[in-house]
Formats: C-alpha cells, structure tokens, sequence
C-alpha cells in the first residue's frame, strides 16, 4: 500500500497515467498508456470468454460493464455466458407477491431500499426509464422496543416539532446532530469510489486505506461513537435499531463502517415494482448469454484456461471467471487448490415473514400497552433490554408496508414484514396481529456477520478468477456490489488487454468528480 502522500501525487498525474497505481495491478502487462495493442496475438484474434457465476446486483452488473467496455473498445472482444442457480435474475434481490398472486402489489423479499449516494443505482434507474417507488410504505409511528417496554416512541406519520422535541429531550441536542455530521463525512469519503481516478484494487484493505476508513472496520460501531462523544443511549437505543434492522447485528458487534452505513439513509428509494428490474435489465442490456436454473458445481484450471462443470452435467471451457457470490455458499469446488485462501465468511440466517393483516397496526398487548391502545407501526429493536437482564426481543424489526392494493380481494389488508434470528411461528402471528391472512417466510444468508476486521478476503484468489463478494465483509449492498463488480471488470481488461483505461478514459482531474466511472467513461 501507498502512503497517502503519494496518492495524492499520483491524483496529480496527466491523464494518460492517470491510472498507474503499481499496487493494484500485479499480472497486469507493462504497455505505454493509450496505445492500442496489436500483441500479444491470440486475445485479439478470438474472442475472450467470460463465465460470470452468479445473477446478483454483482454479477449482472459485471456483465453489463463489460458490455460497456466492449462498446467503447470493440476490437477487445468479449463473449460472457452467466451461470445463475435460482430461475430469476436478482439474487437477493427479489420480489413475491401477496397471497401469491399478481392481482396485488409486488413486496420486496431481500434488498428492499438504496440511497441517492448509491449513485450507480440511482444512474442505472434513469437509463433503464424504471421509477422510483414511494419510500417503501412505511408510515406510522415509530418506535424501539428492547423487549420488554418502548425506549422511544414518535408519534405518529411525519416528523413533527413534538417528535424532535422528545428526540431531543431523550438524546441531547449534540448525539443525533453529531451523528449525523458523522455519517456524512463518511459518505463524503465514499463518493470518492465513483471518481474515475480512484485506484483500482486487488485487496479490499487497499481502498479501505485510501478512503481513510481503515479506522472504521478496525472497530466497533459502538466504540467508535462512544469515542466521538456520542450518548452512549442514542448508541444503544437509535443507533443500533439501525444496524439491527439493516444488518442483524448489534453496535457492539458491527464493525464501525457498517454501522456508519446503516445510518446513511438520506433520499432513501426503491425501483416501483422491484429493485431486481435494474439486475434484470443490466443482463437484457449486456447481451451476456445467461443460463438460469444452473448450478456451477466445479472449476478447474489447466494452461490458463478454465473449465466449468454445471448440475445439467455440461462442461464449459472460459478464460476467466467471475466468481459474483459468496463462496462459501456456492458449493463449488475449485481445483487445483487456491493459492490465496478464500476464508470461511460467516453469514447472517435471517428469518424474513410476510404477512396481510385486516389491522392497521399490531396488538397493543403483546407491547405490554393497555388493550384498545395504539401501538407503532414501525417496530425497531435494541438489544440493550437483554444485556441489562431483560429478556431478547424476539424480532429485529417489525414494519408495516401499506396496503396489499391492486385489484385482488385483500387489497385492503396492511402487509407486514418482520425481520427476525429465528423462525416466527403461526401462534406467535396471531396473537401479535389478531387476524393474519397471507403469510409467506423465507430464511436468507443475508448478510456477513461483520465484526472489525484488518484483513479481507482475495479480489483475485488466483489468476483469471475475480471475486466480487470479497467486498462484502467491508460493505454489503446492493450498490456496493455493483462497484466491486466494476472493479473486477477493470482488472480483468487491463489483465487480458493490458489497456488500463479500456473502460475509462480519465479526464483532467477538476471534471473526474462529474465522471462517473463505468457509466461516462
Ligand atoms: C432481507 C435482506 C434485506 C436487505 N436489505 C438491503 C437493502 O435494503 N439495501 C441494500 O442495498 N442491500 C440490502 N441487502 C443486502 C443485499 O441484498 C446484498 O448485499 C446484495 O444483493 C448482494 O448481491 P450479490 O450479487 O453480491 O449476491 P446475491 O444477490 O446473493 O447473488 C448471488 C447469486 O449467485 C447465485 N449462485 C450461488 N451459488 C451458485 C452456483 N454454484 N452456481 C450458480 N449460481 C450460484 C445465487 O443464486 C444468487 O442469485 C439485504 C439483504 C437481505 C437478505
Ligand atoms: C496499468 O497499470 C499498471 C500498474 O500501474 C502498469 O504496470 C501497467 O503498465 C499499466 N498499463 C498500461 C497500459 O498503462
Ligand atoms: C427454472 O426452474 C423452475 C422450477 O423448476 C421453473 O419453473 C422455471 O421455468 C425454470 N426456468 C428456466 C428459465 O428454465
Ligand atoms: C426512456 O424513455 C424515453 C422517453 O419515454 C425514451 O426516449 C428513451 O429512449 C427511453 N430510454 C431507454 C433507455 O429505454
Ligand atoms: C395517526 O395520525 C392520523 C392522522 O394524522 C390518524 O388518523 C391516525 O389515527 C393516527 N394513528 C395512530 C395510531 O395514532
Ligand atoms: C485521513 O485521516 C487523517 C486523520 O484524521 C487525516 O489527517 C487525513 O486528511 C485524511 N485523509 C483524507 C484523504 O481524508
Ligand atoms: C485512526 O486511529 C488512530 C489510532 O487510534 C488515530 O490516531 C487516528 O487519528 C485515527 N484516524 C481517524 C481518521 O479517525
């Protein structure tokens, strides 16, 4: 790794070096920039063939990359061929639909919001014409629940003076406004991954550095807050209904990056009708061959080239591969034995339940509330009742999620949605929700269980196979996979054709900021 210092020179650099960062590029071929090469031979002559497994935010968005790159450079051909298990693009990206049928709205089952700093997201949303849904029904009132009694209720529907003035009465002035400056200077850093001259990287741990964010993953989320001076009850009881909600893991768990993300949900937005739209659409416009309803089983390298072997028995010969889920969930054998170690990455088993309910909002009753009272319609958790002696909720979060609508009979019935550790039985609905009609559950690897961490696992664990979720451990969305993808894209062109602006010709560095890469250059 660079220091600093010397980023900051290279930031300096015309553009034509603009991208020859020595750390990141350790096969890459030595080439004068901009100059189109006619060797080595064989690459021109024949397409190079691409195996993208996995049709996730990662690898549908790799592909799309590449098509763009093959656009820009069309003498570097490309042929790519998606492999996905499931018989949908999306990965945990999906939608199901109410009482299993499309007469109603489609309801997020996995990733269900972005944000406006996501900003290849919110770009691929206005290329591909797909609009923006309402923030994703949640209205009502607010609260946190630590299992045995609320820590902090808001009224009820939107912000109001009375809502800030028992936020503040509660945390101070200073912990909800410090926070906050916080996380915006977090995201500040984090924009810098769409400048075009960011370096690429091959250990995640090189970007975390040059981001100035190796502090945060080293940490706790709690630590580090209780070290700025924040309340350490805002800590316990607001920030960590955050983290709970969006990662499954408490403040004294998460690392401090993550936590900070969690809290990051400025122009919150959801595509109407589905997030997996944009994953969809970025394997309709990659013109990548996709094979769904196909399971990789194995990979096995011999004179450069890979073979692959999938659960309909084929076998497929590639130059590389892009390997766009987690590894250790795939099941695929790679042979002969990585160089580079994949370590084992724990996962987040998360229980989501949907649900219809005739009632607006939950019984009052099970909250320890008088009967006939109302009770929140946007539940989050803190875990803090449990360390103080008190028992665990038994759910992260309970949200209501508007109507069913459409046109079907239940069109009127409030849907629900609870996150939880364990699986959420038939009694425990109805005695919460009174009458339950439709429910459907679905236990996810959600997310990595995300303590502080100095070491992440291999970009590329060997040569010619990239890993894309290698940068979940340091940040796991949607979005962030679709920049990890972007990465590997890089890589690999700049591996096969040795061209290190194949995808992007960086302009002088004032107008890199207004560039987004992968997208404007
Ligand atoms: C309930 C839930 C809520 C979430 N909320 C949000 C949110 O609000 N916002 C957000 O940004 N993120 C959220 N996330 C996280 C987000 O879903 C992930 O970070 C992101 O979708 C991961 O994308 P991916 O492409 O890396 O992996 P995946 O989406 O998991 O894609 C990997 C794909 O590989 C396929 N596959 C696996 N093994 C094989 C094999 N052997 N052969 C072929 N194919 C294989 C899988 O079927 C899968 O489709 C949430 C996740 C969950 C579960
Ligand atoms: C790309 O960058 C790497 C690392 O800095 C360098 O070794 C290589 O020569 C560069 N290639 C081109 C074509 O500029
Ligand atoms: C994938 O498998 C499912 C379940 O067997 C099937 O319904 C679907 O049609 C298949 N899709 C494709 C594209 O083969
Ligand atoms: C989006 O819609 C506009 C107007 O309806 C149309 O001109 C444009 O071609 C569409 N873009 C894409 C990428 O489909
Ligand atoms: C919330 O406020 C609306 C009007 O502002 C009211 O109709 C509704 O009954 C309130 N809900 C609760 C649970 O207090
Ligand atoms: C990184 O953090 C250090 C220490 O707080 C600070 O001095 C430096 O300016 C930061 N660098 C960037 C690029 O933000
Ligand atoms: C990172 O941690 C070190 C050691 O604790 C500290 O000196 C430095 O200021 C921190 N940097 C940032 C950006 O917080």
């Amino acid at each position: 790794m660079l220091p600093l210092s010397l980023f900051g020179l290279l930031l300096l650099l015309p553009y034509s070096y603009g991208l020859n960062f020595p750390f990141s590029l350790p096969f890459a071929s030595k080439h004068r920039a901009q100059v189109p090469i006619e060797a080595p031979a064989p690459f021109v002559k024949s397409p190079h063939k691409v195996a993208i497994i996995g049709a996730g935010a990662g690898g549908s968005s790799a592909a799309y990359w590449l098509a763009r790159a093959q656009n820009r450079t069309p003498e570097h051909e490309l042929e790519v061929e998606i492999f996905e298990k499931e018989g949908y693009i999306g990965g945990r990206s999906t939608v199901v639909f109410p009482y299993s049928s499309e007469e109603y709205r489609p309801i997020e089952l996995g990733a269900s919001i972005f944000v406006k700093a996501n900003r290849n997201l919110w770009r691929a949303a206005q290329e591909f014409n797909l609009s923006f849904a309402e923030y994703d029904g949640e209205d009502g009132e607010f609260a946190i629940w630590d299992g045995s009694e609320f820590r902090f209720r808001m009224t009820n529907g939107s912000f109001s003076w009375w809502d800030t003035a028992r936020l503040l009465w509660r945390y101070g002035i200073n912990a909800p406004r410090r926070s906050q400056a916080l996380v915006d200077e977090i995201v500040k850093e984090y924009m810098r991954l769409y400048n075009p001259l960011t370096p690429d990287w091959t250990d995640v741990s090189d970007i975390s550095a040059f981001l100035n964010f190796s502090n945060f993953t080293s940490g706790t989320t709690a630590a580090y807050l209780k070290s700025q001076g924040i309340d350490e009850k805002y800590i316990v009881e607001m920030v960590e209904s955050m983290t709970r909600v969006n990662y499954g893991q408490n403040v004294d768990g998460i690392h401090a990056l993550e936590g900070m993300v969690s809290q990051a949900a400025n122009g919150a937005a959801s595509v109407a009708g589905g997030n997996y739209q944009l994953f969809e659409q970025f394997v309709l416009r990659s013109k990548a061959k996709i094979h769904l309803n196909t399971t990789v089983k194995s990979l096995s390298q011999s004179n450069k080239k890979w073979t692959l072997k999938t659960s309909d028995g084929s076998t497929k010969t590639f130059d590389s591969v892009i390997l766009a889920a987690p590894f250790h969930s795939t099941g695929i054998s790679i042979t002969p034995a990585l160089p580079s170690r994949i370590p084992k990455q724990p996962y987040v088993h998360l229980h989501v339940t949907l649900l219809s309910t005739p009632y607006h909002q939950p019984n009052p009753t099970y909250f320890n509330l008088k009967e006939g009272s109302s009770a929140p319609q946007i539940v989050l958790t803190t875990n803090d009742g449990f360390i103080r002696g008190g028992p665990a909720p038994e759910f992260n979060s309970m949200t209501y999620h508007g109507r069913a609508g459409g046109t079907g009979e239940a069109k009127d019935e409030n849907v629900v949605k609870i996150f939880s550790a364990d699986k959420i039985e038939d009694e425990w609905l109805e005695k919460t929700f009174g009458t339950v009609g439709w429910v459907y559950r679905k236990e996810w690897d959600a997310y990595p269980v995300l303590p502080p961490t100095e070491a992440f696992p291999p970009v590329m664990p060997t040569e010619s196979l990239y890993y894309v979720n290698s940068f979940e451990p340091f940040i796991s969305t949607m979005e962030t996979e679709t920049i990890s993808s972007l990465n590997t894209v890089r890589l690999l062109l700049q591996n096969v054709f040795g061209v290190n602006s194949t995808i992007c010709e960086v302009p002088e560095s004032e107008e890199a900021e207004e560039i987004l890469k992968g997208w404007d250059c």
